[in-house]
């Protein structure tokens, strides 16, 4: 288990579509798996997927926390996923801050769809399914963004609301086109 170097904005690992997990067996995964929840952990975030630590492969990790709770639901355990897929519920949309930690000391406010139904396959290659709202929702996106290339400011509308944290942080106005503080995913 190691903690590992995250590729940054700019690395072409990030705009590549990672391949799917076909073995679930070899023994590879696990340590990869391993070494994101170690590089997770010492982040300090609460997502991240397997390009960032310069494997192109889709597997994402994600939790939420207790402080993102959302009338008293939506906490969330670590949750391990291979070959992730979303889909949209309906075709309602909200916009809120997100920062990534490929793209340190930035944020960006970001569309995402509010409701989704996801799938993925865990380590044992057993199948789940779950639905998400709010900033779980916004988290699953996000991540599995990485998975297809795509970092949070490809999909901004709007690419006056990308700044520094310590800038739109100190300038409120700007602060309230999001709803919520980010964390780094
Ligand atoms: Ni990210």
């Amino acid at each position: 288990m190691s903690i590992l170097k995250i590729a940054r904005l700019g690395h072409p690992i990030l705009q590549k579509i990672a391949s799917p997990v076909d073995n679930f067996k070899d023994p590879e995964i696990k340590k990869i798996i391993n070494d994101m929840i170690d590089t997770l952990d010492d982040a300090g975030g609460i997502g991240l997927a397997a390009p960032q630590i310069h494997v192109s492969k889709r597997i994402v990790i994600f939790f939420v926390p207790e402080d993102r709770l959302e009338n008293g639901k939506n906490k969330v355990e670590l949750t391990i996923m291979i070959n992730p897929k979303i889909e949209p519920k309906n075709d309602m949309m909200n916009r809120d801050w997100e920062a990534c930690l490929s793209i340190p000391n930035l944020m960006g406010a970001v569309d995402r769809y509010s409701h989704i139904k996801y799938s993925w396959y865990d380590v044992d290659g057993e199948y789940f399914e779950r639905e998400a709202s709010g900033y779980h929702s916004r988290v699953v996106q996000h991540e599995c963004d990485h998975l297809d290339g795509k970092l949070y400011p490809f999909q901004m509308l709007d690419l006056s609301l990308l700044g520094f944290q310590e800038e739109i942080n100190s300038n409120k106005d700007l602060l309230d086109k999001g709803r919520s503080l980010p964390s780094e995913i």
